[in-house]
């Protein structure tokens, strides 16, 4: 493969073209041997092969598996017994910490970091039951998050052999021992010593369960997938938490009529979306041409041809003028959902936007960002206004952390 720069990939920009390219049967992934942006080929060595990276029929095949991974009762365990008790933690040790001032202070990036990683670990089966495990985790996690986004880091491969080496430390210390593990209760149950209910519905249960697809690949896969979730999950809901917060607070310093609904959780979840489409967590992504293709605006993609997908742009290009203000009162677009593409659309569309959006009133769930913005408006949480938050040193915009006092503790 050649790495090309950014300027000589053709990029599609409009809504109808992007879309187009998206759900189309003639594009696939970009593939690190495509000639595409270096960024691609560095992310491969992390999470090659990984579900966001497979193409064609082994995509499908992985994404029909990884399904059941969301299932509704599945969600709404995580909310229920892991977002909300974690939360209410969190906010009980914050208030008994509270300073000589006696103003309870805390730091949203690193709650919503606290909670979002105490589902991923569920979610994917690693253990991080004890205080140093989870402070080790989170320490890992940080570091592979940053390596395994080389694309937006502004010194890619320096990113990428942390990311490497970092990786490393999250198969030795967690990812294989809790593979044994699992593999000792698969046996268990296999044998009649365990009941099937003892066996989670997680990641690593079900890497083990359907072995013939994954055996497709080289055995590094398996943590390979892992750290695509570990990383997919956490930073990016993690990212739009700050953001959401950070964007709604100048809102309603223009709107103050809005005030009290910083705890309705309709109000927030059209917030949290509005703030989604605009600050886009992903820009973009590639897709490669499997045979010519004329887009609707009559650009003409060779096949074997790699294009850059402007998510931002799309979202951009639907809702027309006001697109880069925010406003949680906009009305829905004409097509597409108020998130614009902040998930993506296709084949790809984002596997976890069901547990951080929430499905809908039927099974009472909000979802991770709304439950966790709600819970902590309703705590009284308002920016800290000694402290000011602070940037990673991202190409898109991402809080490193965010002080805040809540008010009503
Ligand atoms: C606000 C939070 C999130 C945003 C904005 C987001 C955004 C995205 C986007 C744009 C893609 C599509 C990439 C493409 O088209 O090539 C994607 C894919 C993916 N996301 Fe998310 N994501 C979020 C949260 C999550 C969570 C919570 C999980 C897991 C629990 C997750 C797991 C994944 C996976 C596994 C894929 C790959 C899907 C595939 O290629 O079939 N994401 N995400």
């Amino acid at each position: 493969m050649t790495a090309v720069s950014e300027d000589a990939i053709h990029e599609v920009s409009t809504w109808e073209d992007v879309h187009f390219v998206l759900r189309s049967r003639s594009f696939e992934q970009v593939a690190p041997e495509d000639d595409y942006h270096e960024g691609t080929v560095l992310q491969g060595k992390i999470i090659g092969d990984s579900v966001v990276m497979a193409r064609g029929p082994a995509h499908l095949e992985r994404r029909r598996l990884e399904s059941v991974l969301f299932r509704i009762p599945t969600l709404v365990a995580y909310e229920n017994e892991l977002v909300k008790p974690r939360l209410a933690t969190i906010l009980a040790r914050l208030e008994a910490d509270r300073g000589a001032d006696r103003v309870v202070r805390g730091d949203l990036v690193a709650i919503s970091q606290a909670v979002l990683l105490e589902v991923m670990a569920k979610l994917v089966g690693v253990d991080v039951s004890t205080p140093e495990r989870e402070d080790r985790f989170r320490e890992l996690f940080v570091r592979l998050d940053d390596g395994s986004r080389v694309r937006h880091m502004v010194d890619m491969h320096k990113a990428l052999e942390e990311g490497l080496a970092v990786q490393k430390l999250f198969g030795d210390e967690f990812f294989r021992p809790a593979w044994e593990e699992h593999e000792q209760l698969l046996a268990d149950v296999e044998a009649g010593r365990r009941p099937e209910t003892d066996v989670p519905n997680d990641l690593i249960t079900l890497m083990q369960r359907n072995r013939e697809h994954f055996e497709q690949w080289d055995e590094g896969v398996y943590l390979r997938e892992a750290t695509l979730y570990v990383v997919a999950s956490t930073g990016t809901t993690t990212r739009e938490i700050g953001l959401c917060f950070d964007v709604l607070e100048r809102w309603l310093e223009s709107h103050p009529e809005d005030a009290e609904l910083r705890t309705d959780p309709d109000f927030l979840a059209a917030a949290f979306v509005e703030s989604c489409r605009l600050h886009q967590s992903i820009q973009d992504v590639g897709r490669t041409a499997t045979e010519d293709v004329t887009l609707p605006s009559g650009m003409v993609v060779r096949k074997g041809q790699p294009v850059r997908v402007s998510l931002v742009k799309a979202n951009r290009d639907v809702v027309g003028s006001s697109a880069e203000s925010f406003d949680p009162r906009r009305a829905d677009p004409a097509v597409g959902d108020r998130a614009g593409l902040a998930f993506s659309d296709g084949r790809h569309q984002c596997i976890g936007k069901i547990l951080v959006l929430g499905s809908g009133n039927d099974d009472n769930r909000l979802g991770t960002a709304v439950t966790i913005l709600q819970t902590l408006y309703e705590a009284g949480m308002r920016a800290d206004p000694s402290t000011q938050p602070t940037l990673k040193a991202t190409t898109t915009k991402r809080f490193a952390t965010y002080p805040i006092v809540l008010t009503g503790l």
